[in-house]
């Protein structure tokens, strides 16, 4: 009897063609709608591997029902979609995919600092809307790049590929990170900074710290308020770390001056939500790592991981 993968998520055959050699492959067949809960508990309870994206919720109850699963392999670098104290418990390896999304990640970060710095999409949305009557000497003013103090908040791999580009522009770099990295600091000559002196300082602060315990809520009322009126945050890494109705109301009032972001508290939001009435916000649909190229490359990693684990080898990236 040959293994079972379960995949939560229409993948393209060629990706899938390798697994099915040797496994047996099930596969939730839609694009772009969510495995229902119900449907999700019923495939585990008889999956050796699960693939899984940041859209499923593995929780404690579709593991613990889940007597073969010895794999959850999740389509993302961040893995707070999966009860991971639960998944060591139960002895079932987690595996993610680092590295191959760090540079394009480092890109949309990079594109969102400066389309609202430069307040490209609410310029663009004037001039589709039929707004552009004259060109005139204050219109759509932003704030510059180039030379500007960035912080960044969380300096793992991908804040550094940001403070690469960051060099380029010529930029100030102050981070602040669970760790001081040493190392790296002094060899691109970044500063390390108190998370209230960061957001004293910065111009523009880019927040790339996981979703934890301790970073839900990172950002709210006090943090933005210690933040320059003219100061911009970019958020690309995940919604709960930024309060929004905090960052709302900072950017209704004129506390700071706008606000890019990439992610959400609650997935997908909907065109009724606050942050997206105001023009300050430039706002995307998760698409950080979305390159044809890097969401090839990650699944090729999540292939890789499942076919490890199910032949009993140790596969690489893994969480627990
Ligand atoms: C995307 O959000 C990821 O964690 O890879």
């Amino acid at each position: 009897m040959k293994q079972i993968v379960y995949i939560t998520r229409k993948l393209p055959e060629e990706v899938v063609a390798p697994l099915r050699e040797k496994f047996t492959v099930r596969m939730w067949e839609e694009e772009e709608i969510v495995v229902p809960k119900e449907i999700l508990l019923e495939e585990a309870k008889s999956a050796h591997a699960l693939w899984t994206t940041i859209t499923d919720q593995i929780t404690r109850e579709v593991m613990e029902n889940a007597p073969n699963l010895k794999v959850v392999s999740n389509f993302a670098v961040g893995f707070n979609n999966i009860d991971i104290k639960a998944a060591k418990e139960l002895g079932i390896t987690v595996t993610n995919t680092p590295n191959v999304l760090t540079e394009t990640t480092a890109d949309l970060a990079f594109a969102l600092l400066l389309a609202s710095g430069r307040r490209i999409t609410e310029a663009e949305a004037m001039l589709r809307g039929g707004k552009w009557t004259s060109w005139s000497p204050m219109q759509l003013t932003g704030m510059d790049v180039f030379g500007a103090t960035l912080g960044i908040v969380g300096m793992g791999r991908i804040g550094e590929a940001v403070a690469k580009r960051a060099r380029g522009f010529e930029m100030n770099i102050l981070y602040h990170n669970r760790t001081r990295k040493m190392d790296t600091e002094e060899m691109y000559g970044y500063e390390y900074v108190d998370l209230d002196d960061l957001l004293k300082r910065a111009d523009f602060v880019l927040i790339l710290a996981p979703l934890t315990e301790k970073t839900k809520n990172l950002i709210a009322k006090r943090e933005l308020s210690l933040m320059k009126e003219t100061a911009v945050l970019v958020n690309a890494s995940r919604g709960g770390i930024v309060n929004e109705q905090d960052l709302y109301e900072a950017l209704k009032a004129g506390e700071i001056w706008s606000a890019g972001l990439d992610v959400f508290e609650t997935e997908p939001v909907s065109v009724d939500h606050p942050l997206l009435t105001l023009p300050n916000v430039t706002a995307l649909p998760h698409i950080g790592s979305a390159s044809i190229q890097t969401r090839l490359a990650m699944m090729k990693l999540n292939e890789r991981a499942i076919g490890d684990v199910l032949e009993g080898r140790v596969p690489n990236h893994i969480v627990v």
